[in-house]
């Protein structure tokens, strides 16, 4: 008999169609959030969860379903998930790392070119008619070439960020919680610095850590009063990576000159603050949103499934320690 697993959402049909060869797969209707009582009830005799990082997974769910055997997240980020309790209860816990590293990494740079030159507001103006002639000081930005990029996390995004920034010329230093080897330091013309002088040099600062909780304000005040009044804050990893009220109080009163972001404290809440902000470039979580990346992350997350409830090693699991009780 085929494995029952329950799908959230809709997936790009390549993925439902992979799921559905391997296993009994549940789908509701439509592509809205399912109702908490509606997912609690599904899950009761499932052994496999495909999900998306707006599906909280916590101790609730995990004693509605007591057959499960994997969370299949279909992001990196697992932040929505309690591994640790999926890891008391023997619960496989599995994500997309990798394969959207680049896209993630390339729509980083969509932001941050986009509020250094203005291109929203260029948007917003040309739309309204009000480019009715060639002017010389017209919605002027920042240079980008030859500045300072400084990057807080250092792992496969903040690399490949990194990497991207050589063809501008950048000076690069960088923050994580270790240095990486000296090789891809020179490789990647990479400085390490402590937080203090990232938030000091950086003209342009981008956040690549994942949301834990010692990550959560990592930005706040005494942050955002630290970096140049000049300077651009970026963040396409979690919205609470950043103290939101201080960012909108920032952006207000001039302590930076502006942000590009992804990701909000409680999206999709946006703070009414950056709604106002002419100096912010807002997006609705579409890091890794291109068609070929979306389309690899829900095939990845079926195949974790599957790999699971086949007895087999997931591609990527994020608490492997489950597998090594499982073979004890
Ligand atoms: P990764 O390879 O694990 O890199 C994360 C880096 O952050 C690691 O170098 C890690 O250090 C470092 N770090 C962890 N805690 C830190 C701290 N307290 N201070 C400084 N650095 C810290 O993860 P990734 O694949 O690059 O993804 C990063 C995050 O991006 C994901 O977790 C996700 O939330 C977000 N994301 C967002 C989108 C989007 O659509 N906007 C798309 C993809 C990913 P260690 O090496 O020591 O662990
Ligand atoms: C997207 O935000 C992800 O974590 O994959």
């Amino acid at each position: 008999m085929k494995p029952k697993i329950l799908i959230t959402r809709q997936l790009p049909h390549e993925a439902i169609e992979l799921a559905q060869s391997r296993a009994d797969a549940e789908l509701p209707e439509g592509n809205q959030p399912l109702p908490r009582a509606d997912l609690l009830k599904r899950l009761r005799d499932k052994a496999g969860l495909v999900c998306l990082l707006t599906d909280g997974i916590d101790e609730e769910l995990l004693r509605a379903a007591p057959g499960l055997r994997v969370v299949s997240n279909v992001a990196v980020g697992v932040n929505n998930i309690d591994v640790a309790a999926c890891s008391r209860r023997g619960v496989m816990v599995t994500n997309t790392p990798g394969i959207l590293t680049e896209t993630t990494a390339d729509f980083t740079w969509a932001l941050l070119l986009a509020a250094a030159r203005r291109v929203v507001e260029g948007d917003q103006y040309v739309r309204a008619g009000k480019f009715t002639e060639w002017r010389l000081m017209l919605l002027l930005g920042d240079d980008v070439h030859g500045k300072v990029l400084g990057i807080l996390g250092f792992g496969r995004i903040g690399q490949a960020v990194a990497r991207r920034a050589i063809g501008f010329g950048m000076r690069l230093l960088y923050h994580s919680r270790h240095r990486v080897d000296e090789t891809i330091e020179r490789d990647l013309r990479a400085t390490y610095v402590d937080k203090a002088t990232l938030l000091r040099e950086s003209d342009f600062l981008t956040i690549h850590t994942p949301f834990v909780s010692e990550t959560r304000h990592l930005i706040g005040v005494p942050e955002l009063r630290a970096m140049k009044p000049t300077a651009f804050l970026i963040n396409a990893a979690r919205g609470p990576i950043v103290h939101e009220e201080a960012l909108v109080q920032a952006l207000q009163e001039g302590w930076i000159s502006g942000a590009g972001l992804d990701v909000y404290e409680e999206e999709p809440k946006v703070h009414p603050g950056l709604l106002e902000a002419p100096n912010a470039v807002l997006a609705p979580h579409i890091g890794s949103a291109s068609r070929e990346t979306r389309t690899r992350m829900a095939l990845m997350a079926v195949e974790n499934c599957l790999a699971v409830l086949e007895g087999k090693t997931p591609p990527n699991p994020v608490n492997p320690e489950v597998l090594k009780n499982r073979e004890a």
